[in-house]
């Protein structure tokens, strides 16, 4: 089989979705899988391996469609808007071609942290209770707690900020404006951090891996999330009410969303159950990210895990 993997992306988190895509390539690789692989550049240009696609976005993307159609499976592997977000699963939509991961309704929900809210309160699953401020709305804002500021569709915590007295809200804002013009300020969720993925198999079934905690010296931010000071207890040690609460929430937002491929629901484990934090469509996917390390718990090793999501591929 064919896979096409697509790197890069028009965002912040375009390093990311590099490594993200090389990782992915070296397992199909090893799995026997034949891969090539394009990227897309900062500036929204696509290239096949090193090479250049086009000198302009159009041109670029139409020199990319034939590389598509001829691959068996896409797999896109970019992090962020224009990419998790459902742009690339819609591209795959329209061509008929089978892709890895969710299709553009749960990306696009997904990506946006506000509705992802709005769709997790409506099945009764908590989140942190805070409030949407446009860009425009910068200087008439008063928060009297500590707050949470952060862009309403950016990854990897990009544009966030932890503000912990009113002199420090403006500032969050611009920061967070630089990544979209919708902002969450949100009332900081006290409590243990824990991951949990869910896989859609080529049969359709879905279930979740062992839930991972994170422990991070201090805030789990863009930092502490690559530089490699952030640790993982797989599985997070937890009691069974709390192991099942958390797991019955991340299948109800796999199904509610309708995901398909893995997705990454991140919880705050507080004394009253898990509250929700966000979720994430097209996880980080190196072999140490949280995803591989959950999975590997379970007995399903990095490269089976990613030959699995290229089976469960659907149009
Ligand atoms: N947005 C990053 C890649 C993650 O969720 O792992
Ligand atoms: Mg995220």
């Amino acid at each position: 089989q064919h896979v096409l993997v697509i790197g890069g992306g028009q965002n912040a988190e375009h390093e990311v979705s590099l490594n993200t895509a090389a990782a992915i390539t070296g397992a199909l690789r090893s799995r026997g899988f034949e891969v090539s692989g394009i990227s897309i550049g900062r500036d929204g240009l696509w290239s096949h391996g090193q090479k250049p696609l086009g000198t302009s976005v159009s041109a670029s993307l139409a020199a990319a469609l034939p590389l598509l159609e001829q691959a068996d499976v896409v797999f896109p592997a970019v992090h962020g808007p224009l990419g998790e977000d459902g742009t690339l699963a819609a591209l795959c939509a329209l061509i008929r071609k089978p892709v890895v991961g969710s299709g553009l309704r749960a990306g696009a929900v997904g990506m946006d942290k506000e509705v992802t809210k709005l769709v997790a309160e409506a099945i009764g699953i908590r989140v942190a209770p805070g409030r949407l401020v446009r860009a425009t709305e910068i200087g008439d804002i008063e928060f009297k707690t500590e707050v949470v500021v952060k862009p309403v569709s950016a990854g990897s915590s990009y544009g966030v900020t932890l503000v912990r007295d009113a002199s420090g809200l403006d500032e969050a804002l611009r920061t967070a404006s630089r990544y979209d013009d919708r902002i969450l300020v949100e009332h900081v969720v006290h409590g243990r951090e824990i991951d949990v993925a869910v896989l859609r198999e080529a049969d359709g079934s879905r279930w979740a891996a062992p839930p991972l905690e994170i422990h991070a010296d201090g805030l789990f931010d863009t930092a502490t999330k690559y530089n490699g000071t952030a640790r993982f207890t797989v599985p997070a040690d937890l009691g069974s009410t709390d192991r099942a609460a958390i797991a019955q929430a991340a299948l109800a937002m796999f199904d509610a969303l309708g995901c398909s491929g893995v997705a990454r629901m991140d919880f705050f484990l507080t004394e009253d159950g898990p509250v929700l934090n966000e979720v994430n469509t097209m996880p980080g996917m190196t072999a140490e990210s949280q995803v591989p390390r959950m999975f590997a718990a379970a007995g399903v090793s990095y490269v089976e895990l990613v030959a699995r999501l290229v089976d469960a591929a659907t149009v």
